[in-house]
């Protein structure tokens, strides 16, 4: 069957994910988001002085930064920079297309970096941490709320069969990532990890380790 698109294969194939559609992901998290941004806002309450946002997306948090926050904020997919950059909340943020894995930032440049369900999507999460470790200052941390397995093995045993359609469904978010565990191989101590709905939601607070 073949339509004015092209095959529906075809149409799979090209399909991006939800995350590169700025305004359907917005539109599909909206009841998601009533949930999290309790968490944004606490975990944006602690950040200030030069601070780096990574994967920053439909820019969801921007409006929970304080006065005392000075942002740089990207993310890998420029029509999500476009898109958070026209919304009036985005606020005082400096707005740029860039890659975690190679970030083009000098070393030591920033005293807090914020990621929020992104270390669920870049291919590396090693690579990710390795330049972030690069670009913090001495004793300057890294702010998270990440999804992740659950230690229930009912559940992660569903996360792990959903994992393959959801990073088609997603544009390449894994459901099965354990981030705390990623955090300490790569050498990071864990200043605060608390979790929320049944162990799914993170929300970690890391410093790398001298
Ligand atoms: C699930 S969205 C989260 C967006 C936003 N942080 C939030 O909390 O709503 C994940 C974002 O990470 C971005 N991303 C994935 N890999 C990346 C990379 N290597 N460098 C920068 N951004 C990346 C995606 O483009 C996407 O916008």
């Amino acid at each position: 069957m073949k339509s004015f698109f092209g095959s529906p294969a075809s149409l799979l194939r090209r399909w991006p994910g939800v995350e590169h559609m700025p305004r359907l992901y917005d539109r599909s998290t909206r009841r998601s988001e009533m949930g999290l941004v309790k968490l944004r806002r606490m975990l944006l309450a602690e950040v200030s002085g030069a601070v780096l946002e990574m994967g920053v997306g439909t820019g969801n948090n921007l409006p929970y930064y304080s006065q005392a926050a000075s942002v740089v904020a990207f993310d890998l997919d420029p029509r999500n920079v476009r898109y958070a950059a026209a919304k009036p909340e985005s606020g005082g943020a400096r707005l740029l297309a860039a890659n975690a894995q190679f970030l083009p930032f000098g070393t030591a440049q920033f005293d807090q970096v914020v990621a929020t369900l992104m270390l669920c999507s870049v291919p590396s999460q090693a690579a990710t941490l390795t330049e972030v470790r690069r670009v913090l200052r001495p004793g300057g941390r890294l702010h998270l709320i990440e999804h992740t397995l659950t230690g229930m093995p009912a559940v992660d045993w569903l996360l792990n069969q959903a994992d393959r359609p959801w990073q088609w469904a997603t544009g390449g978010c894994h459901l099965n990532r354990d981030t705390a565990a990623a955090l300490r191989e790569a050498g990071w101590s864990l200043l605060k990890h608390r979790r929320y709905s049944g162990g799914f939601m993170n929300v970690i607070v890391a410093q790398p380790e001298p």
